[in-house]
C-alpha cells in the first residue's frame, strides 16, 4: 500500500514537470507564431496597399489624359487580375474585371451607401480600404484603393485577397503543426530527463519506507552533489544513528534484565540454601554478606539506570553553582579511605592552586569524581598509587584520576564510555565487577556541562581520565577586599 502511495508522487512530480515544461514551450512558440504571422501579413498587406496605390495613380493619370482611358483601365485590370471601377454618383459604375469571379462583388459594392461613403471620402492621393464579407455564405476578402478623378468621380481598384489569405491560413496550418510537434518533443524529452531528476528521490523513498519500518540497514547510493545526493547523505548519516539508537536500545534491555537478574538470582540462591539448611548456621554471616552486597549492587545499579535515563531524557536540570573543586574532591576522598586503606593504596593530591573555583553542578560532579575514583581503586591492584590532580588551564579547570592499575586495552577504550560496557571479564577481578554504567554517566554528566571527558590508558600500566570544568573566578573574602 505505502509503495503504491510512492509511485504515485513519483508520476505526480514527472507530470508536473513535464506538464509545465510542456506548458512553458507551448507558450512561447505561440507567442512566437503570433507575431510572426502579425509581420508576415502586415508586411504583405503593405506591399499590396503600395501596388494598389500605384495602380489607382496610374488610372487616374490616364484618365486625366482622356483618351485611350478605357484601354488603360481593361489592361491595368487584366495585368493586376484586379477589378477596377469608374462610378459616379447616380450612376451604374462602369466595372472592368481582370480575372477572378467578380460578379457578387460588383453587386455588394454597387450597393449606394457604400459607393457614395467612398466617394465623400476621396481625393486626389489615392487611398487604401479594406473589405471583409460573405457572399452567399462564402467569406469575401477585398483591397481596395480609390481616388478622386475630375469632377464626382472616382475610380477604384480592387484586388482580391483571397489568395492571400490562403497563404496565410497554410502558414498557420504549419506553425500549428510544428507547435504540436515541438509540444509532443518536449513532453518526450523532458520525460526522459527528468525522469533522472525524480529517481534519486523515488529511491530514496524507498529506502526511506523501509526506515519507518524499523529496518536500518539499507543505505541510499549517494550519487553527484546535487540536493538529491545531499538529502540522500542525510538521510543515510540519519539511518546510521538511528540504527546505532535501535542497538543501544535492544542491547540497553537486555544488559538491564541479565544484571538484574544474576544478582537477584544468587540473592535468592544463598537465602534459599540458607532457609532449607544446605547452608549451616556457620556461615550465615559470610553469605549474608555476599547477599548485602549483591543486593547494594542492585540498588547501585538500579540508581545508575535511573539517573542516565533521567538525564538522556533531560529531566535532569542542572544546578549550577561556584564551587571549589579541589575540596570537593579532598571531601569525596574522606568517604573512601577505608576501601584506599584496605588495598593499602596510596592517593596523591596535586592540586596547582589552593584553591580551584569552577561554576558547575557540584552534586552531578561529585558523582563524576566519585565513579572515577571508584574505577581507579576497583581496577588498581594492592599498593598501588592513585594521583589526582587539577589545574587551571584558560578558561577551564582541569581534573584527572589517574592510577596505575591494570588499564584498559587499546581497543576497548573507544568503547569504555558506553552503557553496560566492560572490558572483557577477564581482566577484572571477579567480586568487584560493576554495572558498565559508570562511566556513560559520567560521559553524560560532563557533555551535560558543555565540557569534556577523556582517557588514556596503557594495557597494564595504568589508566587515567581528565575531564574539564568552566573556570570561575574567586569569590572575595570578606574583610580581603582593597587589602
Ligand atoms: N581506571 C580503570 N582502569 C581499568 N579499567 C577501567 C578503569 N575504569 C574503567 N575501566 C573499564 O571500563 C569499564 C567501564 O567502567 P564503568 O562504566 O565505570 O563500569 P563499572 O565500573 O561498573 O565496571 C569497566 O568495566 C572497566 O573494564
Ligand atoms: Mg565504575
Amino acid at each position: 500500500m505505502e509503495s503504491k502511495v510512492s509511485r504515485h508522487k513519483f508520476r505526480s512530480i514527472l507530470q508536473q514537470l513535464v506538464y509545465l515544461q510542456t506548458l512553458t514551450v507551448a507558450a512561447m512558440l505561440l507567442l512566437g507564431a503570433l507575431l510572426t504571422l502579425l509581420v508576415v501579413r502586415t508586411s504583405a498587406l503593405n506591399t499590396e496597399d503600395a501596388r494598389l496605390r500605384a495602380c489607382a495613380q496610374e488610372l487616374a493619370l490616364a484618365w486625366a489624359q482622356g483618351r485611350g482611358a478605357e484601354e488603360k483601365f481593361k489592361e491595368v485590370a487584366e495585368r493586376e487580375g484586379a477589378l477596377v471601377q469608374l462610378a459616379a454618383p447616380g450612376y451604374m459604375p462602369q466595372s472592368y474585371a481582370g480575372g477572378g469571379e467578380w460578379t457578387p462583388y460588383i453587386a455588394w459594392i454597387q450597393d449606394n451607401t457604400r459607393l457614395r461613403a467612398l466617394m465623400s471620402s476621396a481625393r486626389e492621393t489615392p487611398q487604401v480600404t479594406g473589405n471583409y464579407f460573405r457572399v452567399e455564405k462564402k467569406p469575401f476578402s477585398v483591397r481596395t484603393a480609390y481616388i478622386r478623378a475630375g469632377g464626382d468621380r472616382i475610380l477604384l481598384i480592387h484586388s482580391d485577397m483571397r489568395p492571400h489569405n490562403r497563404e496565410i491560413q497554410s502558414l498557420m496550418a504549419w506553425m500549428l503543426g510544428i507547435l504540436i510537434l515541438s509540444c509532443a518533443l518536449t513532453a518526450l524529452i523532458c520525460y526522459s530527463t527528468s525522469g533522472r531528476v525524480v529517481q534519486p528521490f523515488v529511491r530514496i523513498n524507498h529506502t526511506v519506507q523501509c526506515y519507518a519500518r524499523g529496518d536500518f540497514s539499507r543505505r541510499i547510493k549517494v550519487e553527484g552533489r546535487d540536493e538529491a545526493a545531499q538529502l540522500a547523505r542525510t538521510f543515510n548519516e540519519l539511518a546510521e544513528q538511528l540504527k546505532q539508537l535501535e542497538e543501544t536500545r535492544k542491547s540497553f534491555v537486555s544488559n538491564v534484565s541479565h544484571e538484574l537478574r544474576s544478582p537477584l538470582a544468587s540473592i535468592t540462591g544463598f537465602v534459599d540454601a540458607m532457609r532449607d539448611g544446605t547452608i549451616p548456621h556457620t556461615e550465615f554471616p559470610h553469605y549474608l554478606n555476599v547477599v548485602s552486597d549483591e543486593a547494594r549492587r542492585m540498588r547501585d545499579m538500579i540508581n545508575d539506570i535511573l539517573d542516565l535515563g533521567r538525564m538522556e531524557a533531560g529531566y535532569v536540570k542542572l544546578e549550577y553553582s561556584m564551587f571549589d573543586v579541589n575540596e570537593l574532591i579532598r571531601r569525596i576522598l574522606v568517604t573512601f579511605e577505608p576501601r584506599i586503606a584496605e588495598k593499602r593504596q596510596e592517593v596523591r593530591i596535586r592540586f596547582a592552586e589552593e584553591q580551584s573555583f569552577v561554576y558547575a553542578d557540584s552534586a552531578q560532579i561529585g558523582q563524576v569524581i566519585r565513579n572515577l575514583v571508584d574505577n581507579a581503586i576497583k581496577y588498581s591492584p594492592e599498593d598501588k598509587q592513585i594521583t589526582i590532580t587539577t589545574y587551571p588551564q584558560r578558561q577551564e579547570i582541569y581534573v584527572s584520576v589517574r592510577d596505575s592499575g591494570i588499564g584498559i586495552p587499546q581497543e576497548d577504550l573507544p568503547r569504555v564510555f558506553d552503557r553496560f560496557y566492560k572490558v572483557e571479564k577477564a581482566h577484572t577481578p571477579g567480586a568487584q565487577v560493576g554495572s558498565g554504567l559508570g562511566l556513560s554517566l559520567v560521559k553524560r554528566i560532563i557533555e551535560e556541562h558543555e565540557q569534556n571527558v577523556t582517557v588514556k590508558s596503557a594495557k597494564g600500566r595504568g589508566t587515567q581520565f581528565t575531564f574539564t570544568l568552566q573556570r570561575a573566578e574567586a569569590p572575595r573574602k570578606r574583610g580581603q577586599s582593597g587589602v
